[in-house]
């Protein structure tokens, strides 16, 4: 059934327990983190149902979890050259992108981000003893290949080895790298040495007449990462699939390696989606479609100095405050408006100014927090009027 999933009421998402709605009190309205508010696909309920009745809690098994995998990347993509071989559980996303890139590069070496980028792409590999170097987007945020093209020359200088994490559909502002852009960052990868590791999370999660093109299919040399939590929504049990191209030696290298996977939760939803949950996807597509294009034009409506990128991916929305509420947009929107959004500069460079926000919600919670932009925006600019006015 291909039903509109966003549809869960304010008062039923509230009991939630989750960090999206417990972080804040019941006064802020949450469109930070990347949970959506919609209930569970039916037959990922059911999988995880039918486990918790048979107390099936043991460890996982991977094949049906790869198999459901590729039949439903061959079906919905082109990509050629994957293969079950080369396709392996990871913890999650993050775990399984940390350890490709320490596959590739040695303590001290540097990664490439092209941020303002997902947080978290700064500070695991950090953790890990790696330097991130920014190749930031432009300012239309899509991926700048002369900014990447210097990174990397830098980051390689004195023949050091070097790592490039590209976010391919982006997050935030949703930009989904054309096939070009792709191409061009896979010629500038060979050129300079320097491996691409890509996080395809949000790669189920575009719009027409965009088309999410794999990594791998342009770059037999690089690794990637899926996942089915972010279009099913199953953050609570995470779980991952690292792939690597088909003349990936470090691939090869990290599977001799001993690492964690995932739980067999984790991996009983993924397969389930996979492989039976393409008319909810469906769906929550048309749902997420349709928000887009209201909170378009509910900024135009309302607070028009607002700019907002229509985003071609994802549901993490990247709206440009310009300097109308300082550095850091989120605070005078939590403290005048009490509504929770992303803090712009956690993502790097190109954050000044600016605020994520998730739209993968009602129309009725965005229309009010749109509502609470707005009255935010009059608040500060009339305390600016009267300062200038005293
Ligand atoms: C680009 C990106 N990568 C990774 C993750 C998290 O993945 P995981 O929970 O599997 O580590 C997210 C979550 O929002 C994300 O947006």
């Amino acid at each position: 059934m291909t039903a509109d999933p966003f549809t869960v009421p304010l008062e039923r998402l509230r009991r939630r327990t989750s960090a999206k709605w417990t972080k804040f009190g019941p006064e802020v309205l949450p469109l930070w983190v990347a949970e959506m508010d919609v209930d569970l696909a039916e037959p990922i309920r059911e999988a995880l149902d039918r486990a918790v009745r048979e107390g099936d809690m043991g460890y996982p098994t991977p094949e049906p979890y790869i198999e459901a995998f590729l039949d439903f990347a061959r079906a919905r993509w082109t990509w050629t050259g994957l293969d079950a071989a080369r396709t392996t559980p990871v913890q999650s996303v993050i775990m399984g992108y940390v350890d490709a890139l320490l596959e590739v590069t040695d303590p001290g070496s540097e990664i490439l981000v092209n941020s303002p980028v997902y947080p978290p792409f700064f500070a695991y590999l950090k953790q890990a003893g790696r330097v991130i170097r920014e190749a930031p987007l432009g300012a239309d945020m899509r991926l700048d290949l002369a900014a990447i093209d210097r990174a990397m020359a830098e980051a390689t200088a004195g023949g050091r080895r070097a790592g490039y994490l590209l976010c391919n559909p982006h997050n935030p502002g949703g930009a989904v790298h054309t096939r070009a852009e792709l191409e061009g960052v896979a010629e500038l990868s060979r050129r300079h040495g320097v491996p691409v590791v890509s996080d395809e999370i949000h790669a189920p999660i575009v719009y027409a007449p965009h088309e999410f093109t794999p990594y791998l299919d342009v770059d037999p040399t690089g690794m990637a990462l899926h996942a089915a939590s972010k279009a099913w929504n199953l953050a609570s049990i995470p779980s991952a699939l690292l792939i690597g191209g088909p003349e990936s030696a470090p691939f090869d290298s990290y599977l001799a390696g001993k690492h964690h996977g995932p739980s067999h939760l984790g991996v009983l939803a993924q397969t389930a989606a996979y492989r039976d949950g393409g008319e909810w996807l469906a769906g929550m597509l048309a749902g997420l479609d349709r928000n887009r294009l209201l909170v378009r034009d509910l900024l135009a409506q309302h607070a028009p100095q607002v700019d907002y990128l229509v985003p071609e991916g994802t549901y993490l929305t990247w709206l440009d405050f310009g300097t109308m509420l300082g550095e850091v947009p989120s605070h005078a929107l939590m403290t005048h408006g009490r509504l929770a959004l992303n803090v712009g500069t956690d993502f790097g460079t190109g954050g000044a100014g600016h605020a994520r926000m998730n739209i993968a919600t009602s129309p009725a919670i965005l229309e009010e927090a749109v509502r609470r932009i707005a009255h935010t925006l009059d608040v500060v600019q009339s305390a600016g009027a009267s300062q200038v006015s005293v």
